[in-house]
């Protein structure tokens, strides 16, 4: 089986994805599948061999033309956060060559990058409440603080809309920063001109993992609980490796943990996902709320990433984990 390791794209969270897609390289069973690095930027896509050397991809219909052979691919597993791999683009062209991928189909990833529509459409699940929120789209910019100070409540949470991995975020504690904020989410890269901004939530924060398995049963991996000591779980928390408090399986208690199980798995069907996605959530201090930040459908897979100790903590490796996932995706 030939499958493409499709990684790169054109956002902040470039660099993210390559590390993600190292991990998984290594990790995935070599004897069965014959693995192929696909790097993606807006000037070029190639498959960069072992030894560092680059092929073109032919995107007309994504083969790999060597010296002696063209490579074919029988799968597409897309370790690519942002656009084009997290945002259905993707996913869109090769539904149009008929080559199977690992992900969600174009829609749900389209879908489940706006994180404003996505809570629209998760609207009404049971013990499922969000954040009030304010989406702003650029024709908003001039009047954006007032659009947020008239519905919102201090402090707020600012993102790009479509963005990942906390880039261009602020936590915005006073009205006087809100301005900065709002342009800086608006000027991330290549994140779809929109932004969000929500009230923040008092509580624990948690990631989770879901995914389908080869008998075709929805699994909910155990939780991990985020305790950070900076103003919030930022890029630099994200990435760097013990800056972070991470506990896996999260300390909840069972209720907690049937709870979170039901809304997560009525996520998943909501949202038509396919594969692995994880999602963020928060239960609050007063409430004990269950509280949906959002869903990712590329979920990182660095070595500090949330999914490979879940996996673990659930008893599997994490070859076996992506060769489930492969086979899934092959049917
Ligand atoms: N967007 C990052 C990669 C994540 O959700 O893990
Ligand atoms: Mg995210």
């Amino acid at each position: 089986t030939k499958i493409a390791l499709i990684t790169g794209g054109y956002t902040g969270e470039a660099e993210v994805s390559l590390k993600s897609a190292a991990f998984v390289a290594s990790k995935i069973d070599t004897q069965k599948y014959a693995i192929y690095p696909i790097h993606i930027s807006l000037t070029d896509w190639s498959y960069v061999a072992a030894d560092g050397q680059r092929f073109p991809v032919d995107k007309a219909n994504f083969t790999v033309p060597l010296a002696d052979e063209v490579i074919h691919f029988d799968l597409a597993f897309i370790m690519l956060h942002g656009s084009p791999g997290e945002d259905g683009r993707l996913q869109g062209y090769l539904d149009m060559l008929g080559i199977k991928y690992t992900s969600c189909d174009a829609l749900t990833s389209a879908l489940t990058m706006n994180k404003g529509y996505t809570k629209s459409i998760l609207t009404g699940i049971p013990d499922l409440f969000m954040a009030e929120s304010v989406l702003l789209f650029e024709s908003h910019r001039a009047a954006a603080t007032a659009l947020v100070t008239e519905k919102l409540t201090l402090p707020y949470f600012v993102k790009p809309n479509a963005g990942g991995s906390s880039i261009g975020m602020t936590k915005v504690k006073s009205q006087d920063a809100l301005q900065a904020a709002i342009d800086l989410a608006f000027d991330a890269e290549n994140t779809g001109k929109q932004v969000l901004v929500e009230e923040f939530v008092f509580g624990r924060e948690f990631s989770q993992g879901v995914y389908r398995n080869a008998a075709g049963d929805l699994v909910v991996l155990p939780a991990t609980e985020v305790r950070t000591t900076r103003e919030f779980f930022d890029f630099e928390a994200k990435y760097t490796p013990g800056l972070t408090e991470e506990i896996t399986p999260a300390p909840l208690n069972e209720e907690q943990v049937t709870r979170a199980a039901k809304i997560l798995k009525e996520i998943y069907v909501r949202l038509n996902c396919k594969g692995m996605v994880r999602i963020d959530f928060f239960l609050e201090n007063d409430t004990d709320l269950f509280y949906f930040i959002e869903i990712n459908t590329i979920p990182g897979q660095t070595a500090t990433s949330f999914i490979p100790q879940q996996v673990r903590a659930f008893g599997l490796t994490e070859t076996a984990f992506y060769g489930e996932l492969i086979e899934v995706a092959l049917q």
